[in-house]
């Protein structure tokens, strides 16, 4: 018997993950090691994360570590992000942190050639419903570095809000890493009040 849905938007409706209006965001599995591996490999995708990209045997050790996490909490973790041609476009996260399954914390990354279509934000908000609407989260979080200045907007229009800048140390910091990392939040009563839903264009 196929199961159910987690949610559905726009209509869409899929046995495997969240359908949003352009994407499918499907649940993560074991092959998805070299599609991951290919994206980490881009430097442009890693400016604001890392030096160098993970080796695909630590990027298949973070998948099992996922699998594993997505037993305890079902709901959450990391979604593969595909149109609806099955074109792999990168992925979205709702991974659950020291905080705890009530305060998920909201990530991406995308394939260069699919950035500035507001497929970021598409992702994003449909994650932030979900979170609220299916997860019983009392908040979505979120951190990037100061100078990600595109994920900054992508938080932004998803409707959370810059909290604080924090400092921590690297042994070899990326640019930028001086001017520090930032933490947003969006709490339940602020999704509420923007409508309960982050998309104020949602159908
Ligand atoms: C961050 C990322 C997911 C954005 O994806 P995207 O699909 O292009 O995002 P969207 O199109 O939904 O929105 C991007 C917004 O940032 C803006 N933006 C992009 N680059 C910018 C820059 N250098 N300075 C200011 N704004 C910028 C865009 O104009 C757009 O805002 P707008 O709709 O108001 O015009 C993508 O660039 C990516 O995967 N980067 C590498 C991984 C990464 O950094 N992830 C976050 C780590 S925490």
């Amino acid at each position: 018997m196929a199961s159910r849905p987690v949610v559905t938007y726009c209509g869409l409706m899929s046995p495997t993950g969240l359908a949003t209006s352009r994407m499918l965001l499907r649940r993560i599995r074991s092959a998805d090691v070299d599609l991951l591996t290919a994206l980490n490999d881009d430097p442009g995708v890693m400016r604001h994360i890392d030096r160098a990209p993970p080796s695909r045997a630590a990027v298949a050790a973070e998948i099992d570590a996922l699998l594993a996490a997505r037993e305890r909490h079902p709901g959450h973790g990391r979604f593969i992000a595909e149109d609806h041609d099955g074109v792999f476009l990168g992925w979205f996260g709702l991974i659950v942190l020291a905080d705890g399954p009530a305060a998920p914390s909201l990530g991406y990354r995308l394939r260069p050639a699919h950035w500035g279509r507001g497929l970021a934000t598409e992702g994003g908000r449909a994650l932030v419903d979900h979170a609220f609407t299916h997860l019983a989260a009392e908040r979505v979080t979120a951190e990037t570095m100061a100078v990600n200045a595109a994920s900054r907007r992508v938080l932004d229009k998803c409707g959370l809000h810059y909290v604080r800048t924090f400092h921590e140390h690297f042994d070899d910091p990326l640019p930028g890493t001086e001017h520090g990392e930032v933490w947003y939040e969006i709490t339940r009563d602020q999704w509420r009040h923007a409508g309960g839903t982050s998309n104020p264009h949602a159908c």
